[in-house]
């Protein structure tokens, strides 16, 4: 595996790239790699033909008082995972080969979009994101890039960002990989202590109780939301949000239909996680106790 740590040796490995024939795929994270992560890797390798996966803790899509300073990192270590699951090249940049200088031109995702779910809590969030996606793509320049749908809005807004402003990259989206309790795999969760970490498992005890409700018959979004919220609470989570909307705009519904999504957020400790799910049809919330 090469480590290419500079915009040019990037763009170096994007020409040979290009005159061998070759197409490249991109896997960006922000490293402290967990098994979600490797099978971006495993779905990234079958798009292309060589496979790049980027690290970098993106500091703009941090707020004030966010866990920008303590966000884990361990870059040793995300070699080697990366090189056993397959990576032909880690691209690990430095803030100064990211941001050479203040930003001052950014991709604004917009109110409807980027300013609901967690775009409300967080509101420069998403501006970071996009602007360093978009950074990512100009200078690996992927064929194909592959994101989780754990982060279900950032893969709506890249995918909206790539089409709007017609940049040629495909988009894949991975599933969400859980823990064998149900818990989504998160680079916060190493921030839970074992107590959190049971609580934290309320996120999807709250999907499942909700898909279990859709089955039951229950269509009224707003009654599946409050379901998902108690759920919650009990395990002793502070609910950011829990509501179910469409899967292409994220716009709230009223009633709900097999693939609306039901998206959840909230606090155990200080920690912030995130979750969802389709209210009906394939997911991977079967291990999760009641
Ligand atoms: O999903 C993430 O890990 C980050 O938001 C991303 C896409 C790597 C941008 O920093």
């Amino acid at each position: 595996m090469r480590v290419a740590r500079t915009r040019s040796d990037m763009q170096g490995v994007r020409e040979a790239a290009t005159d061998a024939g070759q197409t490249l795929a991109l896997v960006p994270t922000m490293g402290y790699l967990h098994e979600g992560h490797l099978r971006l890797v495993d779905l990234a390798r079958k798009q292309a033909d060589e496979t790049v996966l980027s690290i970098y803790v993106n500091p703009t899509q941090f707020g004030a008082g966010e866990d920008l300073e303590s966000y884990p990192r361990d870059l040793e270590r995300d070699l080697g995972l990366a090189e056993s699951r397959g990576v032909d090249v880690a691209f690990v940049p430095s803030d100064r080969e990211m941001y050479p200088q203040p930003q001052s031109v950014w991709v604004d995702p917009g109110d409807e979009l980027g300013g609901r779910l967690c775009g409300a809590s967080r509101p420069a969030h998403f501006r970071g994101v996009l602007t360093v996606v978009a950074k990512l793509f100009g200078i690996v320049q992927p064929d194909v890039a592959v994101f989780g749908r754990k982060d279900y809005q950032q893969a709506v807004l890249i995918r909206r960002m790539v089409g709007e402003l017609a940049l040629p990259v495909r988009i894949e989206l991975a599933p969400i990989v859980r823990e064998p309790d149900g818990l989504a795999m998160s680079s916060r969760n190493a921030y839970l202590t074992e107590a959190q970490r049971s609580s934290a498992l309320g996120l999807a005890r709250a999907l499942r109780a909700v898909r279990e409700a859709f089955a039951g018959g229950e269509r009224t979004a707003q009654r599946l939301a409050e379901l998902a919220r108690d759920v919650m609470e009990v395990a002793g989570v502070r609910v950011d949000y829990a509501e179910v909307v469409h899967p292409d705009d994220l716009s709230p519904v009223s009633e709900a239909e097999p693939a609306s999504i039901c998206a959840v957020a909230g606090y155990v400790g200080t920690t912030r996680l995130i979750d969802n799910a389709p209210v009906a049809g394939p997911s991977s919330l079967e291990n999760v106790g009641a």
